[in-house]
């Protein structure tokens, strides 16, 4: 197969930079070995779950009597070996592993910091499902850079607006990477013969107004009013307040959801709710909100906690788990809106609750 004058993911890149005369270049080299780690875990999820002989069920054992690590540990560890030796990297962080990962000593270290979520959606593997990979790119802190020291969590407490590139890859009937450098939102599509992400669409624009929304309904008894006066109201369709009836999906898979979203709108919630007090959210901040977070903003979207845009967030702990709306732009305003608004008379007619709202912020 031909490019037909379709970009390779490097050329965008190369041409991306050039707008930059100043950058040196650390930045692709660091997207391309993202896309590589995308490309081998596209190979590796393709040939399903781990059951054949190369790649035994968790906890199997192997030929040469090892225990076989779980698809999470294997796609863990692709990241971390695509991204160590390049020298781009102070340090990273993903949802597999409990502590930051230190560049080993025999690699120089760089001024990037790495965070990801080596498979998302992964119990979706089983049912053959799209799951997918989500990283967000921070600058390291200027001591990190100046004296090489190892990485503390602390490093990457960063809010999401700091980001300096994030993105995804979804491996479904086709994988894709989705990219977003802060200039837009470009989706490329790995052709098989190539072995190259090629660019297919650029400027991505995520409809402002949907009639899709997509939350885990069985959670229902849980939410917040305000989550709960959103999706009765989407439920009760044409005869309801919206005035139009709306279509529900979940695929239990968030890049899945947001990929979606990003290519004709919707809205998706995971919103903070009362199952576990212990948790304020189900889907952590760091690598999974704050990187879906920037890719929405940035295709004209919006990604908010329900109380505030989500990239504003200071983290306070690397798996930090958060509320989380995203996607078409209107909705989420108006989610935002129910959350800062009292309750309102037709979840609570009780004019005590309509004048001292119990559920305001
Ligand atoms: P992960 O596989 O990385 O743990 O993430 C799974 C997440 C997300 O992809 C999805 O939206 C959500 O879990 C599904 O949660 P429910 O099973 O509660 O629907
Ligand atoms: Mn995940
Ligand atoms: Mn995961």
């Amino acid at each position: 197969m031909s490019l037909n004058g379709r970009q390779t993911l490097t050329r965008y890149l190369i041409e991306e930079r050039r707008r930059f005369p100043q950058a040196s270049g650390e930045l692709n080299g660091l997207i391309l070995d993202i896309s590589l780690a995308f490309k081998s875990l596209a190979r590796i999820v393709s040939r399903g779950p781990l059951t054949d002989v190369e790649m035994p069920e968790a906890g199997a054992v192997n030929v040469q009597g090892e225990v076989q690590k779980p698809l999470d540990v294997l796609s863990n560890e692709i990241f971390v070996r695509m991204n160590e030796w390049s020298g781009h990297l102070g340090g990273m962080a993903s949802e597999e592993m409990d502590e930051p990962c230190q560049i080993p000593p025999s690699y120089p270290r760089g001024k990037y910091l790495l965070v990801f979520d080596p498979l998302d959606g992964s119990s979706n593997i089983d049912v053959n499902v799209a799951v997918g990979s989500i990283f967000s790119i921070l600058r390291a802190p200027p001591e990190v850079v100046k004296t090489g020291r190892d990485v503390v969590e602390a490093d990457f407490l960063q809010p999401g607006a700091a980001q300096v590139a994030a993105g995804y890859a979804i491996y479904g009937p086709t994988t894709q990477f989705v990219l977003t450098v802060g200039n837009g939102v470009a989706v490329f599509t790995l052709d098989h013969d190539l072995g190259e992400f090629v660019l297919t669409r650029q400027n991505v624009q995520v409809p402002e107004d949907t009639q899709e929304f997509a939350i885990n309904s069985s959670n229902s008894r849980f939410w917040e009013p305000p989550v709960k006066r959103y999706v009765d109201e989407c439920l009760a369709g044409r005869t309801g307040p919206r005035g139009k009836d709306f279509n529900m999906r979940w695929i239990a898979s968030m890049v899945a959801e947001a990929h979606r979203i990003l290519m004709r709108g919707g809205v998706f919630m995971y919103p903070r709710d009362t199952k576990d007090p212990a948790r304020s959210g189900r889907l952590r901040l760091l690598y999974e909100a704050n990187p879906l977070g920037f890719v929405m903003e940035q295709a004209g979207g919006r990604a908010s906690t329900g109380r505030q845009p989500v990239l504003g967030v200071k983290p306070s702990e690397l798996h930090q788990r958060i509320g989380l709306v995203f996607g078409s732009k209107n909705e989420v305003e108006r989610i935002e809106r129910y959350h800062h608004e009292p309750v309102a008379m037709s979840v609570a007619p009780a004019p005590l609750f309509a004048t001292r709202s119990l559920f305001r912020d």
